[in-house]
């Protein structure tokens, strides 16, 4: 279920964030919504993904260095009011 954030969530976690679509997320929500506390997870598995994360943490985007598969990484994360899942391994199927 996707839920459209919005500024009532104070705390929001992006997986996979630090990809084309997360990152490109992550930006849209924290130019439109400054206040908002915003956090991106990846593992950095996809070649060039770390690119983005200085352009993330210009605008204020927390990155975290983490993996979907880890409970404690996902632990680590509360609390917080929603989360996009957005990792992905993109053409692992046809490796
Ligand atoms: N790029 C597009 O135009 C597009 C369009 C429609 C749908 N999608 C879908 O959106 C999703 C993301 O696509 P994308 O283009 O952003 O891919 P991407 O490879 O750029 O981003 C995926 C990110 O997930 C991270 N990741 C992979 N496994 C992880 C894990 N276990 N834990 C944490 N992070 C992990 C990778 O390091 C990467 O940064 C995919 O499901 C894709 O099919 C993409």
């Amino acid at each position: 279920m996707y839920t459209k954030p919005n500024k009532m969530h104070k705390t929001i976690i992006i997986t996979g964030g630090a990809g084309f679509v997360g990152s490109n997320l992550a930006y849209k929500i924290k130019n439109k919504y400054p206040k908002t506390s915003l956090v991106v997870l990846d593992n950095l598995k996809r070649r060039g993904s770390e690119l983005n994360i200085s352009r993330l943490e210009k605008i204020g985007v927390i990155f975290l260095h983490g993996d979907i598969r880890n409970k404690e990484d996902l632990n680590s994360l509360l609390p917080y009011d929603l989360m996009i899942e957005c990792s992905a391994e993109i053409g692992r199927a046809h490796v």
